[in-house]
């Protein structure tokens, strides 16, 4: 099978995409999913590999009976997959599963790097990290130091290269690590990591990478990079109740203790004493794994190396020009991020239409148009005000103030619709042509909702409850009445 038809057919696979809804003119249809980048549907393919599994389910770390065999070697298939897809060589590198995301990653790491090199108290973050990739570092760490992003206001985002060099500069051997992420959640600019890599090896400090954002849509090469550890979160890339990743140098698993303790990671426990295996990856994978959810991210990444991630790269970088020329030229919306002309992008694209609030954009493209997308400030609150800075100061809100009362969570934030495989120039086009008709229909729509919460909004006539949408007790209902 060709590449392209592989990509086709991978495209056609995911679960879920075309599920129907209602929406407010009484009709039903497939929804549009633009919310990939705060979780992707599942691969088709995939889930199939995982729940065929099931079959032989047995736990791992045992050899002697059939399914406990199959099971470990599909467990170390996974670990492997994950290795050749960021293009770490397994001579060089080792990759562990840890938690439900990328959250657990950046804790065990923070944690474990602090304590391992006590004499290096700084750490530099960006200021377009997520939360997941900050808050550890200041909670384990005696300094952190953000580093800004280029340009201003609706256009600042990229790491500013001239002030990185310039920290590395000031704080020298001080600096442990940098922790910066691959591509950002709200506005998916991506970062040059084989330069923040140089800069931070000349001053013996390591690179700790958060690739949630850019796994699914950019080539990762680890050892190109030259990347001394990298996170990210298996649901983000068509896997949904799959593990946390991380790949790190074998160097740098050999400085630190295993963060987890408990079964799988040591050769002998004693009353008195307890010896932690020296073997990679299990010390650092105490407990059982999650087996299931690591095969089937086995399985995606195997299939996405096989299309390969410059194609998938190429394919979205149409539709994010398409997509930004499109919308930016609509009077009355804002696009968020640096030009996708001046700094590289994913498919990450976050707007706010003049007139809505964020949460009325997001309710109103569901409930009108069935076009899902996710609003807010995503986790990034630092990041997101300094994009929002001059509409906030337009308002009289002080973006910086902490705990503003008021009206400023309704008004600090934005839509964001974000592409995955799945997304086709068609789902982008439906989405121009609904910001389109917001803008065109602003005052009868916004005068058909009515907040709700801090920042929510909802709709005075159309407001199916969550339980219509799914219920898993009535699925379970369902199962009783059969079974009866
Ligand atoms: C850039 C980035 N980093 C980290 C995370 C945290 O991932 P998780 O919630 O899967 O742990 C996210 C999730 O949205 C993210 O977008």
């Amino acid at each position: 099978m060709s590449t392209t038809d592989l990509l086709a057919s991978l495209q056609n696979s995911f679960i879920g995409r075309d599920t129907e809804y209602p929406t407010v003119d009484g009709k039903r249809g497939p929804r549009i999913y633009l919310d990939s980048a705060a979780s992707t549907l599942m691969m088709g393919p995939a889930y199939d590999v995982g729940h065929e599994f099931l079959e032989h389910y047995a736990s791992t770390h045992s050899d002697l009976h059939y399914a406990a065999r199959g099971a470990s070697h599909a467990f170390e298939w996974a670990h492997d997959k994950v290795l050749e897809f960021v293009g770490a060589d397994p001579a060089n590198y080792c990759c562990f599963f840890a938690g439900s995301g990328a959250t657990a990653g950046f804790n065990r790491m923070a944690a474990s790097l602090a304590r391992a090199r006590p004499g290096r108290d700084v750490v530099l973050v960006s200021e377009m990290e997520h939360h997941s990739n900050d808050l550890p570092h200041r909670h384990h760490n005696a300094e952190v130091v953000h580093i800004p992003c280029e340009g201003e206001f609706e256009r600042y985002g990229g790491l500013d290269m001239e002030s990185l060099r310039a920290t590395f500069d000031q704080y020298g051997e001080r600096v442990n690590y940098i922790a910066v992420t691959g591509a950002s959640n709200v506005s998916g600019a991506i970062t040059p990591l084989a330069e923040v890599a140089a800069l931070a090896h000349a001053v013996g400090a390591y690179l700790i990478v958060d690739a949630s954002q850019m796994i699914a849509h950019a080539p990762a090469d680890m050892d190109a990079a030259d990347v001394d550890v990298l996170v990210f979160s298996g649901h983000k890339i068509y896997a949904p109740g799959s593990p946390g990743a991380v790949i790190a140098k074998k160097s740098v698993l050999g400085e630190i203790k295993p963060a987890e303790l408990g079964g799988g990671m040591v050769d002998d426990v004693y009353i008195a004493e307890y010896m932690p295996t020296a073997t990679l990856p299990d010390r650092e994978e105490a407990g059982t794994p999650n087996i299931v959810g690591a095969i089937t991210l086995g399985a995606v990444l195997d299939l996405l190396t096989r299309v390969g991630m410059d194609k998938v790269r190429e394919k979205e970088i149409a539709l994010i020009d398409y997509a930004w020329k499109e919308l930016s030229a609509i009077d009355g919306v804002t696009l968020y991020g640096p030009d996708p002309a001046e700094v590289a992008r994913t498919g990450t694209l976050t707007f706010n239409i003049r007139g809505f609030d964020h949460g009325l954009t997001a309710a109103a493209l569901n409930d009108y148009h069935n076009i899902q997308v996710r609003n807010g400030c995503f986790c990034a609150h630092p990041y997101v005000r300094e994009l929002l800075k001059k509409e906030l100061w337009e308002m009289d809100i002080d973006p910086d103030a902490p705990n503003a009362e008021g009206d400023i969570e309704r008004k600090r934030g934005m839509a964001r619709a974000s592409l995955g495989l799945y997304t086709t120039r068609a789902d982008l086009e439906a989405l121009v042509a609904a910001v389109r008709d917001l803008v065109a229909r602003r005052d009868e729509i916004k005068s058909q909702y009515e907040p709700i919460g801090s920042n929510g909004y909802r709709h005075r006539q159309f407001s199916p409850p969550a339980g219509d949408i799914f219920d898993p007790a009535r699925n379970l209902e369902n199962f009783l009445a059969r079974s009866a």
